[in-house]
């Protein structure tokens, strides 16, 4: 049994959720509640604390490179978590996804390039495309009549036709949606893209956060042609809780992608790693596996908490995530005429800080996303605590 319950106090320490709160509303702000940044309230696996503390005890901290135990750690976890075999020398380590994606970014693409997003998606994803002088071809996700998200498969292959348009930023599973795109869906995006000479950058960081009945595919394990048209995107860092120490391991089987890669990441002086983000990472998944699988019933507790409020809460709709920790709410029908009056709504009355919806795309617009990774008091504390506020302003 480990601990998913006690409450950690991360207002006033390094945590930029909760400095978030405190820069944006000021003074007064010290009650109102963190659920945005995708970060978790919980301490680390002990098994990951006690490597870092013999390491903090034993080791010198010199230029690091990765060792072939620390690959066969990586490799081990895709294996039995994925059925994904990585060959270890398709691993390309750095400080984060996201430092990973945007050398990526440069490897296969020319300013002046299209690249394809699917919004509502992770905001940094424009920003990376705009960063690198890229025009975004946004191939919009679409609710069904049961307001499950899914792929416009037209308008994605419109888009990858164009021969400007030479990668896709895919989400896998999406955030904010919570969408476990199923192996159908992945080998449509990878055949239109490869038609198309379109390179797919799959970032795959929330890949270990599946409900139950649902099960993540791994680009790359779709087949030999689709792994060799990717790049993929992993980390420890969600999984654990481990953002703060800068760690990922991304996957790039074919040789010519990953020479261009190499050569982006010595452009920008070289991706790196931090010491304690190595021993972190190999802990966890040599180690921390039965922490993860506890973490993950917690999850699926604190979901189905939040799904019960919104059935009993008019103008809510959850949108059911079948992977992540993140939920995406819809607030459509709380009537609020603006995104700001919902926002204000929620920070100043219902006392709680998300990340707003539309900070993810236009057709975010009226949602909120919510971050469950908490112990269930927290989340009941932001249920009540918005179960009151709405009933003050039916009132
Ligand atoms: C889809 C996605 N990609 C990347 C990141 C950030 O990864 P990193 O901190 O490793 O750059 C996040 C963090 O929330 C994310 O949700």
């Amino acid at each position: 049994m480990y601990d998913f319950h006690s409450m950690v106090e991360r207002r006033r320490t390094t945590s930029e959720k909760w400095h978030l709160i405190e820069e944006d509303m000021g003074p007064g702000s010290e009650d109102v509640i963190a659920m945005s940044v995708a970060d978790m309230e919980f301490k680390p696996a002990p098994e990951i604390v006690d490597a870092l503390v013999r390491a903090a005890q034993n080791d010198v901290f010199g230029y690091d490179y990765a060792t072939d135990d620390y690959l066969a750690s990586v490799t081990g976890w895709m294996k039995r978590r994925h059925g994904w075999q990585v060959e270890p020398q398709t691993i390309r380590l750095s400080d984060g996804v996201m430092p990973a994606v945007n050398t990526a970014l440069r490897a296969v693409t020319r300013p002046g390039d299209k690249v394809i997003i699917q919004e509502p998606v992770y905001y940094p994803f424009r920003f990376a495309a705009e960063r690198n002088g890229l025009t975004i071809e946004n191939n919009e996700l679409v609710q069904d009549a049961q307001g499950r998200y899914i792929m416009d498969f037209d308008d994605l292959e419109a888009k990858a036709s164009d021969p400007r348009c030479t990668a896709m930023l895919l989400c896998n599973p999406h955030n904010p949606v919570g969408r476990v795109w199923s192996e159908d869906e992945l080998r449509r995006v990878g055949d239109i893209c490869i038609r198309h000479g379109v390179v797919v950058l799959a970032d795959e960081i929330h890949a270990d956060f599946a409900y139950p009945g649902h099960e993540v595919t791994m680009f790359g394990t779709l087949g030999e042609r689709y792994a060799e048209h990717c790049f993929e995107f992993t980390a420890p860092t969600k999984t654990f809780n481990l953002a703060g120490l800068a760690c990922s391991n991304a996957v790039i089987v074919n040789p010519g992608l990953r020479r261009r890669f190499d050569i982006a990441a010595d452009n920008i002086a070289g991706l790196t790693v931090s010491h304690f983000g190595l021993v972190a990472c190999q802990a966890a998944y040599d180690r921390a596996g039965a922490w993860l699988d506890e973490l993950l019933t917690v999850l699926a507790g604190n979901l189905a908490m939040l799904r019960a409020f919104v059935q009993r809460t008019d103008g809510l709709r959850l949108v059911e995530p079948e992977g992540t920790y993140l939920a995406w709410l819809d607030c459509r029908g709380l009537g609020f005429d603006t995104d700001e009056k919902l926002r204000d709504f929620m920070r100043e009355r219902a006392r709680v800080y998300f990340d707003e919806g539309v900070l993810f795309g236009r057709s975010g617009s009226g949602f909120e996303r919510v971050n469950l990774a908490c112990p269930p008091q927290l989340l009941q504390q932001v249920l009540d605590s918005m179960g009151k506020a709405l009933a003050g302003r039916q009132g």
